[in-house]
């Protein structure tokens, strides 16, 4: 068959994409990740661009509509202001901007299926009235399966994580079903005008969890309320506490008990005293509102006590008992350190404790840190679990960091008390099941078809199972938050008890805060089951299908449009992290998914990730990951639609770059290398920067892209063998009018040569083949070096674009950069270059003073400077200018400038690609970043300067300019 070329093939606008992507980091509330934690999600934007471009075609797939290149780049700039929009957090549940890009979808779709009406198995495939599905075979999160949802496909999302799996559920499966159906608890059953008003999309659902939700956590008050009891301020207290005067006789609501571990000392003159291991006595730090644990020794014992205020010593308060960095403390009776490997042996032999250091209250608008009492810390003592999550902890101590402190079982990461919080939520899970469904069934309005919800029912008995999934997942959220890893955040704007898993791993934590489960305040279960309500009415409305499945093996993809997300080498230990939540999910739902949770523990061999531990050392984890994700990719290459091309994430290290070019590291080629032996050719590279780094203005400028998308087919079974020549050839031939393409698009010169590698593997993986001149075939490793090389020619060939002057200057400046050189060779130089020193001198660009020259630096050029009257006006001039106009006074003064410039400032925009490079390999990072912030202002500052009125500039411009 023909395919026709989609857009993602062609271009793409990544700066939106990396914008939104980056920006939706940082939202919180109604995000759908916030249903369950998964580690390392793609942000939805990336994915619903990604999977927008892959089904669309580009304006080059149609000459006779779009007969010019002219007409197709405007084309595809209307597509690009579509994924724009697209692309907005605000316009995630805008049904006018999803439902434009569906039409293009559709569109696309419709031309396809009539160009392959003769196709063979055109009724099974090119069915003009039904999009094909989409499968997702490594869903994690779930980002992928949710955005095709929401583009208008039918979603399949296959993991090999239970856990994984049904939080796809969870997202993509179960509330399509429900979709549109009232609430069936009481309460709403009572408020008839609730049961009669519309009820769209999950909100039903969600409004059920709500109730629900509540009812177990006032039924589990009623049943464990005693272990988290009020906390008297009493005269004692308030007499060495004046603050506390105010609430002398209240009882105030515990928000956290905070606990320092403790080991034996290992001074032999207290070796009967628990020492504590604390890595800070701060509890509080904003400014004026001070509070701090302050240890007392009294003989061969000691307490403690809490203060308020700045401490006396404030360095040995921060530090706590802790002497430096990882597992040193110090004795704190007698100072005597205690080494990391006394710790270890201490805690191996169970001989780690717990001792309560403070308590934290709900005061009045303000939190209250009050002393420990013996009263708080015998409650505590009281919980007695009847059952523990008793499975070893898997993984290595890379990411695991507990084990080497004898943590081996996941029962050890909760204290008594937090078990018998999570066995009392998880045990209620499925009392109030029972409860949803006698309300369903008397309710009557759904249809009963006696089936629960993993035989695919509909009616009471799924229903019920679908809201103690989310049910479920409140538990899961909160066993983030009742764990003894989570530490006592005491940040001025963040006094909280932290989460586990705020990176990809379990580290050990020495002193944690445990959350009271009923207050009212972060971490308490209402809270933590807000956020998967919230994040319910993310979900889309058409039907999706979430199961369990192997990548090595899997059939779902046949005939399915594919986008996914692969795990990266080592970079996550998915199975054995997910183990955390496992374990409880297991207990909360292993009626309602048998199947999905019938073993003790997440599946581990089959996963594709290349630990050592699991695969006899490091070459036998790189072949299973590399022979593995062939294989994988192998069953996308067999399976997937013929007309779209499948879309690869590669989470991209920076550290792995490669010093020279920035674009070849061993796991970037063996990845590349596993899907081109599985029978893809690779048609597009797409760097994004997903990651928020700090500062916006730092996001944007210089950052190396967090992944990098790559597009592919299915290779031609006949495609032909070439040599290394010919190979060679079609790099010269096809490389510069694809740089030219991606300049054009306006691509961040950071980003310029990892997009450029999509074009040059176009070319490579179009063989079946590459041979050198002995006949060996050329590797990844060596086609990415001969793509780069010729890039660099490709490059340097648009110096010659540019004028004399800046022709000059661009050598000076590989050279020089900005520091000062000999006269001499600067004269000889100009004589190659066509120019001489003192026009250069007098085009305003350099400095010559007793026999030396040196290029000025945009600082430093004439404030003055105008282009209307320059009569010896460079390129390179041109750049500087914008440069220093940019950095003095935003985009605005930028688009001032452009606007007098016209249409000379585009060579500018050509020009800063070349100079990026040079600095990126010249390492000159601060004058890459400037050209690099250059053309990435470009789009705005050409919209402003299309605004600015062009009489007005002048004053303007002077304006901005008296810097
Ligand atoms: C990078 S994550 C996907 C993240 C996802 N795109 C998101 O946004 O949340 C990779 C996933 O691959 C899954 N996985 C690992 N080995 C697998 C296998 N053999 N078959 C299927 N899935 C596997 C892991 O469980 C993990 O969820």
């Amino acid at each position: 068959m023909t395919y026709k070329k989609k857009l993602i093939e062609v271009a793409l606008p990544l700066e939106a994409i990396n914008v939104a992507s980056a920006r939706e980091k940082s939202i919180r509330h109604g995000h759908p990740s916030t249903l369950h934690l998964w580690w390392a999600r793609r942000p939805l934007a990336a994915a619903r661009a990604v999977i927008f471009a892959q089904m669309v075609d580009d304006p080059s797939a149609h000459p006779d509509i779009f007969k010019t290149e002219e007409a197709q780049e405007q084309e595809r700039h209307r597509l690009f202001r579509i994924i724009e929009e697209l692309v907005k957090w605000e316009n995630n549940t805008n049904e006018a901007v999803l439902q434009q890009a569906r039409d293009e979808i559709w569109q696309s779709w419709r031309y396809t299926c009539a160009e392959n009406a003769a196709h063979p198995r055109a009724e099974e495939l090119f069915n003009r009235d039904k999009l094909p599905a989409f499968h997702d075979p490594f869903a994690g999160g779930g980002s992928l399966p949710l955005e095709a949802q929401r583009l208008g496909l039918e979603s399949y999302a296959t993991d090999l994580n239970p856990v994984a799996v049904v939080i796809n559920k969870a997202m993509i499966e179960i509330p399509p079903k429900f979709a549109g159906r009232p609430p069936v608890n009481s309460e709403a059953q009572r408020q008839k005008a609730q049961m009669d008003q519309t009820w769209a999309g999950a909100q039903g659902l969600a409004d059920d969890v709500r109730y629900y939700g509540k009812w177990m956590r006032d039924e589990a008050e009623r049943r464990i309320g005693h272990l988290y009891p009020d906390v008297e301020v009493t005269a004692d207290m308030a007499r060495i506490r004046p603050d506390l005067k105010h609430y002398l006789g209240k009882r105030l609501k515990v928000i956290a008990w905070l606990w320092a571990r403790t080991v034996k000392s290992p001074n032999p003159a207290f070796a009967q005293v628990e020492v504590p291991l604390a890595a800070t006595f701060m509890l509080a730090t904003k400014p004026g509102k001070e509070a701090y644990v302050e240890p007392l020794i009294n003989g061969d014992r000691y307490s403690f006590t809490v203060k308020v205020g700045l401490p006396t010593d404030p360095e040995t308060t921060k530090n706590g008992t802790k002497l430096s960095r990882g597992a040193n403390f110090q004795c704190v009776m007698s100072g005597v350190p205690i080494s990391s490997d006394y710790i270890k042996a201490e805690s191996k032999a169970g001989r780690m404790g717990t001792r309560l250091m403070a308590i934290v209250t709900e005061g009045e608008r303000e939190r209250v840190y009050l002393p420990p009492t013996e009263e708080m810390e015998a409650v505590a003592r009281e919980a007695k679990p009847m059952w523990k999550p008793d499975l070893a902890i898997s993984g290595t101590s890379q990411y695991l960091g507990v084990k080497p402190y004898g943590m081996e079982q996941f029962s050890q990461l909760f204290t008594d008390r937090q078990i018998v919080a999570l066995t009392t939520f998880s045990d209620l899970v499925h009392e109030v099941r029972d409860q949803v469904l006698s309300d369903a069934k008397s309710l009557g309005t759904i249809p009963d078809d006696s089936r629960p919800l993993h035989e695919g029912g509909t009616g009471p008995a799924a229903y019920a199972d679908a809201v103690s999934v989310y049910l479920a997942f409140g538990v899961d959220r909160s066993a983030d938050f009742w764990c003894s890893l989570c530490i006592w955040a005491n940040q001025p704007k963040n006094e909280l008890v932290t989460h586990v898993f705020g990176r990809q791993a379990l580290p050990m934590t020495w002193d944690f805060g445990e959350v009271n489960v009923f207050s009212d305040s972060g971490g308490n279960f209402l809270k933590n089951l807000e956020y998967v309500a919230k994040s319910i009415l993310m979900s889309g409305s058409l039907p999706g299908t979430a199961a369990q499945a192997d990548a090595h093996t899997q059939a779902v993809s046949a005939g399915k449009v594919v986008s996914t997300d692969p795990p990266y080498y080592d970079n996550v230990p998915y199975a054995d992290l997910s183990d955390f939540f496992y374990v409880w999910m297991r207990r909360s739902l292993k009626p309602t998914f048998p199947d999905l949770f019938a073993t003790l523990a997440v599946p581990k061999a089959e996963e594709l990730v290349a630990f050592s531990y699991r695969h006899a050392g490091k070459a036998g984890a790189e072949a299973f990951f590399l022979d593995g994700m062939t294989q994988a990719m192998h069953r996308l290459a067999e399976q997937t639609h013929p007309a779209f091309p499948v879309t690869i994430y590669y989470a991209f290290k920076q550290t792995e770059s490669d010093g020279e070019s920035g674009t070849t590291n061993t796991g970037w080629d063996t990845f590349l290398d596993a899907v081109i032996r599985a029978g893809f050719e690779t048609t597009g590279t797409w760097p994004m920067r997903t990651e928020r780094q700090g500062r916006m203005r730092q996001n944007s400028s210089n950052a190396l892209a967090s992944s990098i998308i790559l597009v592919c087919r299915p290779r031609a079974a006949e495609a032909p063998t070439a040599t290394r020549r010919e190979f060679v050839a079609a790099l010269k031939v096809e490389l510069p009018a694809a740089l030219a393409h991606l300049q054009h698009g306006n691509i961040a010169p950071v980003d310029l040569a990892q997009a450029a590698i999509g074009p040059g593997m176009a070319v490579y993986t179009r063989y079946a083949r590459v041979l050198d001149a002995e006949g060996k075939p050329l590797s990844v490793r060596q086609a990415l070096v001969l793509i780069n090389q010729t890039l660099d020619e490709a490059l340097a060939e648009q110096e010659g674009d540019f004028d004399a002057d800046s022709r000059w200057a661009l050598t000076w400046f590989e050279q020089n950069g900005f520091a000062e050189g000999d006269y001499g060779v600067a004269e000889q130089l100009s004589k190659s270059k066509n120019t001489a020193v003192a026009g250069l001198v007098e085009g305003g660009i350099l400095v010559s003073k007793a026999g030396k020259v040196r290029l000025l630096k945009p600082a430093e050029l004439l404030a003055t400077w105008d282009p209307t009257t320059d009569t010896r006006l460079s390129v390179w001039e041109m750049v500087h200018h914008l440069i220093r106009v940019l950095e003095a006074g935003g985009e605005g003064a930028a688009a001032v400038l452009v606007a007098k410039l016209g249409s000379r400032a585009e060579t500018a925009r050509e020009l800063c690609y070349l100079l990026y490079t040079l600095c990126e390999r010249k390492k000159r990072a601060n004058e890459a970043m400037a050209y690099n912030g250059l053309v990435q202002s470009w789009p705005e500052i050409t919209r402003l300067a299309g605004e600015t009125p062009r009489a007005a500039t002048s004053g303007t411009y002077d304006m901005f300019d008296q810097e």
